[in-house]
């Protein structure tokens, strides 16, 4: 008997009238289908037909030029597109680097909360992991020097801004003093930015980016928040020389560099202005949500303790002496949900939070499903 798969375009699927505000993707409604029309049949009018050849092993040089310029913008220094290595996404970067720098066993850092599905690709690779404390101002300095007493890590793992769940930013006198332990300790930061340039009420410390002289720090970045997931197209930045030794493996090799044709159309996305429109319009998107999420928390969920995040998705919310896990389940019946602490802990803790975000549904759905919250919670 064969088994048939469910017809299914998108990772998740829910049922109707159910309010998942633990989904950390964007809404339909902020996918914009016209701009990559446009820019699709721009790069097609074109009479180029390498952009269907395998791609060179760093990617699209023309993109690579492309990106660079906006990003030099964007972040306030030079970036050259010589640092710049195209992958399909900061998960796929992630694997990469695991792949080429690790060997089962080997232990790395990480924060505590982390993001639960980079700790997923961490555990496909058999990696040690070690998490280090944080609190409001990003990863707690002493507890990364007494972790590398005890240990020898490949790399630390951080979401220097806005971070996944917690929302908090790294400060910049810590990225400073991290960054020195780096050197003198011989490990590499992995820096996820991928929320970076989603900032709505308060412009972050600039993108670690600005360390890679020093061979200690990759920064990656990813176009799934600031234009689609479904692209499946981020980027490295990297001193050339880690590039180099990324773009000579196997993978590379035989299939040549990441996302060739997607790279070419979103080239002409970028050099049409449509890239800086989009993200705008995501920022004046966000920001009302972020807003009106504070507003719904205070006014529905009185004993919630939370902090308001100026970017990025996440509100990391404490309700102390509730099961997190077990809420979970009970709200579905509630038809809404939620990402349990327990989740991103390295520690097996963190059971009293829960992770909610402002990306996929708007004001009125997420105030629907704090208010479904609080008669779950109530009712319990
Ligand atoms: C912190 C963090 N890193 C990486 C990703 C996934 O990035 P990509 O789609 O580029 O693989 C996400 C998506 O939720 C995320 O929150």
């Amino acid at each position: 008997m064969t088994m048939s798969s469910t017809l299914q375009t998108a990772q998740i699927n829910l049922p109707k009238d159910f309010i998942d505000l633990g989904r950390g993707d964007p809404g339909l409604d902020l996918l914009p289908l016209g701009l990559l029309r446009d820019a699709a049949a721009h790069r097609l009018n074109h009479s180029d037909n390498e952009i269907l050849q395998y791609g060179a092993e760093r990617g699209d040089g023309y993109f690579r030029d492309a990106l660079a310029k906006f990003l030099s913008i964007r972040y306030g220094f030079s970036v050259s597109r010589d640092d710049l290595f195209v992958t399909s996404g900061i998960s796929a970067g992630l694997d990469l680097l695991c792949t080429l720098l690790t060997k089962p066993g080997d232990t790395i850092l990480v924060e505590e909360p982390s993001y639960f599905l980079a700790l997923q690709i961490f555990a496909d690779h058999g990696l040690n992991v070690v998490s280090i404390n944080t609190d409001e101002s990003g990863l707690v300095v002493e507890d990364l020097i007494r972790a590398l007493k005890e240990s020898r890590p490949k790399f630390l793992y951080v979401i220097p801004t806005f971070q996944n769940p917690s929302g908090h930013t790294l400060s910049q006198e810590r990225r400073d003093e991290i960054v020195n332990l780096a050197k003198k300790h011989g490990f590499l930061i992995l820096a996820d930015e991928v929320y970076h340039l989603l900032s709505y009420t308060q412009t972050p410390p600039v993108s670690f980016g600005t360390y890679i002289d020093s061979e200690h720090v990759v920064s990656l970045g990813s176009f799934s928040k600031i234009l689609a997931p479904g692209l499946r197209l981020g980027w490295l930045h990297a001193h050339p020389a880690l590039i180099q030794r990324l773009s000579t493996c196997g993978l590379l090799n035989s299939g040549g560099g990441m996302n060739p044709f997607t790279s070419a159309v979103v080239r002409s996305l970028i050099e049409k202005g449509d890239l800086d429109k989009n993200i705008a319009h995501l920022i004046d998107m966000y920001s009302k949500r972020m807003q009106s999420t504070e507003r719904s928390l205070r006014t529905h969920l009185r004993a919630a303790e939370f902090s308001t995040p100026h970017g990025g998705y996440f509100f990391w919310v404490r309700l102390p002496g509730i099961n997190a896990g077990e809420l979970r389940e009970k709200a579905q019946e509630y038809r809404v949900g939620l990402r349990q602490g327990l989740l991103f802990s390295s520690q097996n803790g963190l059971s009293d939070f829960f992770r909610l975000s402002i990306s996929f549904y708007d004001v009125n759905e997420i105030e629907q499903g704090i208010m479904r919250l609080k008669k779950c919670i109530d009712e319990k």
